[in-house]
């Protein structure tokens, strides 16, 4: 359903990029009857993400979710166009979903802002890049923002928002108000910080995890099953980056540490398994193997997990926590939500570590500051929780 604010209309929306979010966020906003433009820069891709768009709709006829006729109506709101003018013509907000390279989105920005009438709001998909640093490229930085949707977008309720700098109050409710609209939960990450949320959580854990690998001298599958059946993880960490893909991982790690080195310390294995095309599910083989590229559970249990003492994973993942919190990033609230709906954890993180015991993770990061660096010393809020 179309929204408005303040006088400020989104019915039309252009999304910029058809590959696999750009096809995704597509569709979610046309079955919610929003009129789309996508817009690639070959028809062929524009083709096979319509052709995409239409084999997910027919599961959804074939499970009576919706009508034959709901789904032509659909189809027809969903227009393929090449010639960027043409795509932004009568457009109300452009969703840009291209590849992640800073020098191919400021390009593209740069021709957009050229085109699109002065009025029209800029998103981005960014899942890494520094959305401030985009906007002042930008002749109207008060209208652009960052809306982070997950993969896949038909499925994930989670839509993290990132104002920059110089996003106006009224872009930044008028988006939330568009990511309520279509069912999804947004959740603000009030600072352009690396990661963002969900992302500051989750990659530096899997460098940590390879950490505790090597320091303990354990195996993933036991790290794996104690992240599962302690941490309340939906699936061990070494499974979910496989099903990440370490390509996904390796570009969020260089983005991310070159932005702030406190955030992550690198374990050289991640960029191993990167150079050795060793990219998890997709392409056979990641930190486990696979024996065909669909989607394949590992084998854990609760047994295999007494073998590791999980502390200084959640030490790792709630240090990170904790400073969005004291940036003012964002709060607990919102980072349990985002925990929840990005990283499926069943089990509050910070409900999580007191049951493990705060003093316990402040001190194992302690001493793991002792021995490793300031890259471990606790956050101010986990000594205040003590
Ligand atoms: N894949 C994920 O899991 C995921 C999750 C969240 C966010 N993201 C972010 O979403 C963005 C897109 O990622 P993706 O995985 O969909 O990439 P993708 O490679 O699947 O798709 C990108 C599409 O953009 C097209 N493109 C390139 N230049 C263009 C231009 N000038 N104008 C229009 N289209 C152009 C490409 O042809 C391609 O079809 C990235 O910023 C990424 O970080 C990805």
């Amino acid at each position: 359903m179309p929204i408005s604010l303040d006088g400020m209309e989104i019915k039309n929306i252009t999304v910029l990029g058809s590959g696999i979010m750009g096809h995704g966020i597509a569709q979610v906003y046309a079955m919610a009857g929003y009129n789309i433009v996508l817009r690639d820069i070959e028809q062929k891709f524009l083709d096979k993400a319509m052709e995409k768009i239409k084999w997910s709709l027919d599961k959804l006829v074939s499970k009576e979710r919706i009508s034959l006729e709901e789904e032509s109506k659909i189809l027809s709101r969903i227009k393929p166009i090449v010639d960027l003018k043409d795509a932004v013509h009568d457009s109300d907000l452009v969703i840009e979903a291209v590849p992640e390279i800073m020098d191919l989105k400021k390009k593209v920005y740069a021709e957009l802002d050229k085109v699109a009438g002065d009025q029209v709001i800029f998103a981005s998909n960014t899942s890494t890049l520094p959305i401030s640093e985009i906007a002042n490229t930008l002749s109207r930085p008060d209208k652009f923002i960052g809306i982070h949707f997950f993969n896949p977008p038909q499925l994930m309720k989670l839509v993290e928002i990132i104002p920059g700098q110089k996003t106006s109050d009224d872009i930044l409710n008028l988006i939330i108000n568009l990511v309520k609209s279509v069912n999804k939960t947004p959740v603000i990450c009030r600072k352009d910080v690396p990661g963002f949320i969900v992302n500051r959580l989750f990659i530096p854990l899997v460098h940590e995890a390879c950490y505790v690998m090597e320091r303990q001298k354990i195996q993933q599958v036991e790290i794996d099953s104690a992240v599962k059946f302690n941490l309340g993880f939906p699936m061990g960490i070494f499974e979910l980056a496989d099903y990440t893909g370490m390509d996904v991982i390796h570009k969020a790690t260089i983005e991310m540490h070159l932005r702030d080195k406190k955030v992550i310390l690198p374990h050289p294995k991640i960029e191993q398994l990167f150079n050795e095309k060793k990219l998890g599910q997709k392409s056979g083989e990641g930190f486990y193997k696979y024996s065909d590229d669909k989607y394949e559970r590992i084998s854990l249990s609760e047994e295999l997990g007494k073998k590791c003492d999980p502390t200084q994973i959640i030490a790792n993942i709630l240090n990170n926590a904790a400073w969005l919190v004291t940036n003012k990033a964002s709060d607990i609230n919102e980072i349990e939500k985002a925990a929840n709906l990005g990283l499926n954890l069943k089990k509050p993180l910070f409900e999580t570590a007191n049951e493990i015991g705060m003093q316990k993770i402040v001190n194992e990061l302690k001493k793991l500051s002792e021995q490793y660096g300031a890259f471990y010393e606790p956050d101010p809020l986990l000594l205040s929780m003590c």
